[in-house]
């Protein structure tokens, strides 16, 4: 489960860097760098777990954090340009 939530992650990431390229988002290289700061906290825990330690608290609970303070704080910053472009297209 935890290769599949990684494989997600990383689809889910690579399409909305594209999005915000394409809207011309200005802080686009901060926003993939949280992203990969991520993705790489999720791999080392999928490392862990596969050497046979128990990490589903600590992912879950890193989801929970992670997942609402990226998309309050860090997402919804972005919303204004992104309805900007797409009102021009
Ligand atoms: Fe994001």
């Amino acid at each position: 489960m935890i290769g599949q939530l990684v494989d997600y992650t990383v689809q889910h990431f690579a399409g909305e860097e594209a999005m915000l390229e394409g809207a011309g988002y200005p802080l686009i290289e901060q926003h993939k760098a949280i992203h990969r700061r991520f993705v790489d906290k999720v791999s080392q825990m999928q490392a862990r777990h596969e050497m046979g330690v128990d990490t589903t608290d600590e992912l879950l609970k890193m989801l929970e954090v992670w997942l609402f303070s990226h998309i309050l704080h860090h997402d919804h910053g972005y919303v204004k340009v992104v309805k900007a472009s797409l009102a021009q297209h």
